[in-house]
């Protein structure tokens, strides 16, 4: 930037810094949603369309920023956790809100006619704000907080538009019987009066959707679309994944010549060679060390093994207040504490 006489207003920008060592969760809410949805006529309570872009706006996020790892959305929101030691724009937090709100929004604009057939008749907007959460309880609830709230206002929202769409009541009417009850007599409602079993409607309204990164296998024959699912189950990362892919050529013939090299080496081995030659208690260590050393020299071979792998963006509709998710993706999510 050239040198002028006005630079020194520049000074009067301050900006702040998001905590360090802390989970960085920037949540973004549709602004005015109540008139977009009903403008846009989305289906009530959920519209599929509606909740599959909010998740493609999502993936996009999550493509141009490598350091979240995992995004949380129900409704008109989405939560984007990024990991501890994120450095995403020296952790400003003006940056980090306004560049990830901007990103969904436009993701969202410009997909909005692949699932709606028709351009927005308004601008869509979402508002965004930042939280630190300094460890993984707190994370963990945080999310919790977001999956019961989607519970909770899903449960309710089934059975008051099941009761004024099923039910033919007026909305007053499906309010007042609403009023104050909890979930087990919604259920009972949603059963007895309509033959809904709520535990069966689909998890994506349930539950809301859970985006991560998990590692898969490439595929040289199959197109991006039309992967198989089952590559997208999580992979132990590293050792894990060298162990199960030994039947791969090129990791098998550099082992091949690792135990080739061994025998080698071990017909120079002193402990072989002179069976008569004392050895000391230090040689032996330093000589196990050095066959270690070779037998775990696989730093070539995770790296062979890595580049058959590459990041694959997947999207569940998991509980994620249950421990059955973080222990499944554990790998997947790399958590760091
Ligand atoms: P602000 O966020 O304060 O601007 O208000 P808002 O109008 O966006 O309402 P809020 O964020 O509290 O709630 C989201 C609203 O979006 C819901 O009340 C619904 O009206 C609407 N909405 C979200 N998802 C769907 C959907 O799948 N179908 C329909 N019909 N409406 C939806
Ligand atoms: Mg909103």
């Amino acid at each position: 930037m050239a040198c002028s006489q006005y630079e020194y207003v520049k000074k009067f920008e301050t900006y702040q810094t998001l905590l360090p060592n802390t989970y960085i969760v920037v949540r973004i809410d549709g602004k005015g949603f109540t008139k977009f949805t009903a403008n846009h006529n989305f289906e009530k309570p959920n519209d599929k369309r509606g909740l599959d872009l909010m998740n493609k706006a999502a993936e996009s996020v999550m493509e141009t920023f490598n350091e979240i790892m995992l995004a949380y959305g129900q409704s008109d929101e989405f939560s984007f956790v990024f990991k501890k030691d994120a450095e995403l724009y020296q952790r400003r937090t003006e940056k980090i809100v306004s560049c990830v709100v901007s990103c969904f929004t436009a993701a969202y604009a410009i997909h909005f006619s692949d699932y709606f057939n028709v351009k927005p008749s308004f601008l869509p907007m979402f508002d965004a704000r930042a939280a630190c959460y300094p460890d993984f309880k707190n994370l963990r609830d945080y999310l919790n907080w977001r999956q019961v709230d989607c519970h909770i206002n899903n449960l309710y929202n089934t059975c008051f538009w099941t009761m004024v769409q099923k039910g033919n009541m007026t909305p007053q009417k499906a309010q007042e019987i609403l009023k104050d009850t909890l979930s087990d007599r919604k259920n009972e409602i949603l059963f007895n009066d309509y033959g809904i079993n709520y535990a069966k409607l689909e998890p994506q309204f349930r539950k809301g959707s859970t985006l991560i990164r998990v590692l898969v296998l490439k595929d040289k024959h199959a197109n991006k679309e039309g992967e198989n699912s089952e590559q997208a189950e999580p992979l132990k990362k590293t050792q894990k994944s060298v162990e199960d892919q030994e039947s791969n050529t090129e990791s098998v013939k550099l082992q091949q010549n690792q135990e080739e090299e061994e025998q080698k080496d071990n017909s120079s081995d002193p402990s072989k060679e002179e069976s008569n030659t004392v050895i000391t208690k230090g040689e032996k260590k330093f000589i196990a060390g050095q066959k270690k050393q070779k037998k775990f020299n696989t730093k070539q071979l995770e790296k062979i093994e890595k580049s058959k792998y590459r990041s694959k963006i997947i999207t569940l509709s998991d509980d994620i207040i249950q421990n059955e998710f973080w222990d499944k993706y554990k790998d997947s999510l790399k958590l760091q504490d």
